[in-house]
């Protein structure tokens, strides 16, 4: 008996142990829950918290980028009205020019320079009076063409240095260019079409000349290249170089001012040579204190000046001049360079009266000529702008008294 309530006693002792050992074992894995159950809530409520601040920034970051892009289309339309406007205020400036620019600056050959020229002068009052306009014309210009206006025009090329210029030779279609502002050398192309496809200025023909040349102011004329040279005391020359070769050059020292420059605007150029038509012109600077621009007729073969002119034009703000059957042609612009404009006209022969003068403006591109060639044989103009050699064609008229 005993052993058996021994046994009983042992067994029930041992449930209610492992009872106990389980219960403290629910308890455990219930606190675990429990504990694992408040995790996920924390967890949860920030994953919420998370996904909250993430929609407030991306819409904060959407009402910015709104905001941004408003802000850029408004920029765009004043920056689109402040172009308009400032169109329309250049028009406004072009019709003011145009209104009150002097037009009324042909000039009148009336203030014969040159001391011998006075006779003929005097002689031509006479003629004058007599009415006789066609011998007066004759006299120093055969030609009856005015420039009515710009055609077209065709940006060639950028090379060299932005000062320079270039010429045609209208006998051998052969292209000269003058590359920067002074050097002992021009560079020499068969044609306009080669000097479009050219690399540069050096891939030209080398000519070396005689003795260096100053300033973009050289021409070629009757199978001659003309230019000009300064000497170092300031006196200035004008030099003959045959094309054909041969060393027969010819230098003639001309009365000129040399410290002061023909054209206000390029310093560099101390008088320049043009040729149309009628024969070979020069355009310089009578002196520093001489505000006006002079012409002078050169004999092309002896270089001896046949007769001289007080243009009228100031050198002030000219940047180039060209000469067209008799009559000079002034380009002006300004110090900080804006659009080029004739504005000044002189002719040789009192033919370009007031009226019909013409007030030309260049093209819009706010560059500065350092020079403009005329070739009258195809009544083009080369011009050197801040390094482009650009040609314009014109139109021209007959001159209404001729
Ligand atoms: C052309 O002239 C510019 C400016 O004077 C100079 O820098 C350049 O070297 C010249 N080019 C040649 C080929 O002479
Ligand atoms: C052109 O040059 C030749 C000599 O090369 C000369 O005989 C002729 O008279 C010149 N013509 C003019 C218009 O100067």
């Amino acid at each position: 008996m005993k052993p058996v309530l021994v046994l009983l006693v042992s067994t029930a002792w041992a449930f209610a142990e492992a009872q106990y050992y389980y219960q403290g074992l629910m308890e455990y894995l219930e606190n675990r829950i429990l504990a694992i159950e408040d995790r996920m809530h924390l967890w949860h409520e920030e994953t919420h918290r998370s996904l909250t601040e993430l929609q407030d920034l991306k819409k904060q970051t959407s009402e910015t980028v709104d905001a941004l892009s408003r802000e850029h289309s408004a920029l765009l339309k004043g920056l689109e009205e402040a172009r308009v406007r400032v169109d329309r205020v250049e028009g406004e400036m072009d019709r003011v020019e145009a209104r009150t620019q002097p037009r009324a600056c042909a000039r009148k050959a009336d203030k014969v320079v040159e001391q011998g020229s006075w006779e003929l002068e005097q002689s031509r009052g006479m003629e004058d009076e007599k009415g006789d306009w066609e011998e007066l014309h004759s006299r120093v210009s055969d030609c009856v063409e005015i420039i009515s206006g710009i055609r077209s025009v065709k940006i060639l090329k950028r090379l060299g240095g932005a000062k320079g210029m270039w010429t045609r030779d209208p006998r051998s279609s052969k292209v000269f260019v003058f590359n920067g502002t002074t050097g002992d050398s021009v560079f020499q192309f068969k044609s306009v079409h080669d000097l479009s496809r050219s690399d540069g200025v050096s891939s030209g023909r080398r000519v070396r000349l005689p003795s260096d040349w100053t300033g973009p102011g050289g021409a070629v004329y009757n199978g001659s290249l003309y230019y000009i040279k300064q000497e170092a005391s300031g006196a200035v020359e004008v030099v003959r170089y045959p094309l054909s070769g041969g060393s027969l050059t010819d230098t003639a020292i001309v009365p000129v001012d040399g410290r002061a420059a023909v054209y206000g605007l390029n310093p560099e150029t101390p008088a320049d040579l043009a040729a149309d038509d009628e024969g070979l012109w020069l355009l310089y600077a009578g002196g520093g204190a001489e505000p006006n621009i002079n012409l002078a007729k050169m004999d092309p073969g002896t270089l001896d000046i046949e007769q001289m002119w007080d243009t009228r034009c100031p050198r002030e703000n000219a940047e180039a001049a060209f000469v067209v059957c008799g009559t000079v042609y002034v380009v002006y612009n300004t110090r900080a360079a804006s659009r080029s404009r004739v504005q000044c006209v002189f002719d040789v022969n009192d033919v370009v009266v007031a009226e019909e003068a013409p007030l030309l403006y260049f093209p819009r591109r706010y560059g500065a000529h350092a020079s403009l060639k005329y070739n009258p044989e195809e009544r083009q103009l080369y011009g050197w702008d801040d390094g482009y050699q650009i040609m314009y064609r014109l139109s021209m008229k007959r001159k209404l008294l001729a």
